[in-house]
């Protein structure tokens, strides 16, 4: 049994990793600060952060706690959650000390590219000021936990836009590299957005925690994840976005020529290689403490070429599936998007021996689906 901790464990990777861990038998402590809480949330109700405190359902009214929240609460008790911001690094230095997490995945983050650019500075505290809290706490254990860290695609950049691409009628297809975008790929000279920027200076934090303290890290830096318990919105989780746009008879408004091309990962395809991930550092955690020219295990993961989709390639999907025709706006690009992303996830397929399983137009159909039975919550 491992004891995992879980940050942003309240976010939609973060919950579903909090049931996977927990159903099989593992001890799991979450820490969030519901900055991301979903629909329903009342402002107010932030008061429910108690510093430091275990989250207890019995001393509130459930009806008014966000859904990812009284979710968890009321279908596994057993997990322990604390409502606090990453950024007090006393209570997180204490609730690391005090928990002694094995493992953490460090999923917390503020997630929005088009936010970033309207507070940048929101986006460096959550992203590099919260993550320098929870290594800082990870560097004084004397047993350091296997740490990983979810980085993303957006390290690369808009510097992805200069490589070969053809743009065929409804989708641009990647030229040249054939098989996607390695780990190798530059970061210098692109544009980022301040997300990217973000989340880049996490990943090297946490190669430089991995190197000089011997921490046992991984980073996976991730397109696009998708499915059931994402509450997205226009500036992130899109998939999820469209089928709510969809289910409720909305515009969906498409920002380019809808050509753009990203490489699905389903949550449960995503989990399973969080759970090879740790099994493979557990039986190389003596290396990691004492190999002083270790690396930390740099991964590209997404869906790959196979699980490659356009935009326009998805709303046809999700039209087909629900039998009816969508309303859709055509707009302006997005500052900072890239035409095509696709991860080449031939590394972590060999080092991992893990390939995904969901197709997209299956990943899909569970995400109508499960929106569908939750549809109250999003009207
Ligand atoms: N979902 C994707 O497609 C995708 C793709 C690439 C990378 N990622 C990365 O994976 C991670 C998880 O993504 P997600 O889709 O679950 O996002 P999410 O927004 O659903 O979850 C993030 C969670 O972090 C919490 N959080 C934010 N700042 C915090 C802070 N200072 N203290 C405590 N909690 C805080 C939020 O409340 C939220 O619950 C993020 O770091 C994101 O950058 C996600």
């Amino acid at each position: 049994m491992e004891r995992i901790l879980i940050t942003g464990g309240l976010g939609f990777i973060g919950i579903n990793l909090a049931q996977y861990f927990a159903d099989k038998g593992n001890y799991v402590i979450c820490i969030d600060n519901l900055s991301r809480p979903g629909p329903n949330f009342i402002k107010s109700l932030q008061n429910l952060i108690r510093k430091g405190n275990v989250f207890n359902i019995n001393n509130v009214d459930s009806s008014k706690i966000p859904f990812n929240l009284r979710f968890l609460s009321q279908n596994y008790p057993q997990v322990k959650i604390y409502l606090e911001n990453l950024c007090n690094s006393i209570e997180i230095k204490r609730i690391i000390t005090s928990e002694k997490p094995t493992v953490i995945i460090h999923a917390a983050g503020q997630t929005s590219a088009v936010d970033s650019i309207l507070n940048p500075f929101i986006d460096f505290q959550d992203n590099v000021i919260g993550l320098i809290n929870t290594l800082e706490a990870v560097r004084q254990c004397s047993h350091p936990p296997i740490f990983l860290f979810l980085s993303t695609n957006k390290v690369y950049g808009t510097k992805i836009n200069q490589s070969l691409i053809r743009e065929d009628q409804v989708r641009y297809t990647l030229i040249d590299p054939p098989n996607g975008f390695t780990e190798l790929f530059g970061i210098d000279h692109t544009k980022h957005t301040p997300y990217g920027v973000s989340k880049l200076a996490g990943d090297l934090y946490v190669q430089e925690y991995c190197r000089t303290y011997r921490i046992p890290a991984g980073i996976f830096r991730m397109s696009c994840i998708y499915g059931p318990q994402q509450f997205g919105f226009e500036g992130q989780g899109w998939i999820s976005h469209l089928v709510i746009q969809a289910l409720l008879n909305k515009p969906i408004t498409i920002f380019g020529n809808g050509k753009q091309v990203r490489d699905l990962l389903y949550i449960s395809d995503l989990i399973s290689l969080v759970d090879h991930f740790i099994n493979h550092v557990k039986s190389n955690y003596s290396q990691f403490r004492s190999n002083f020219s270790i690396e930390p295990l740099i991964f590209n993961v997404g869906g790959g070429l196979t699980n490659s989709v356009s935009l326009r390639e998805v709303l046809d999907i999700i039209s087909r599936d629900l039998n009816k025709p969508l309303h859709i706006d055509y707009n302006s690009t997005r500052d900072g998007d890239q035409k095509v992303y696709i991860s080449d996830i031939s590394k972590v397929s060999r080092v991992l021996d893990w390939k995904p399983q969901i197709s997209p137009k299956k990943g899909i159909h569970n995400v109508i689906e499960w929106t569908k039975a939750h549809l109250g919550l999003f009207q």
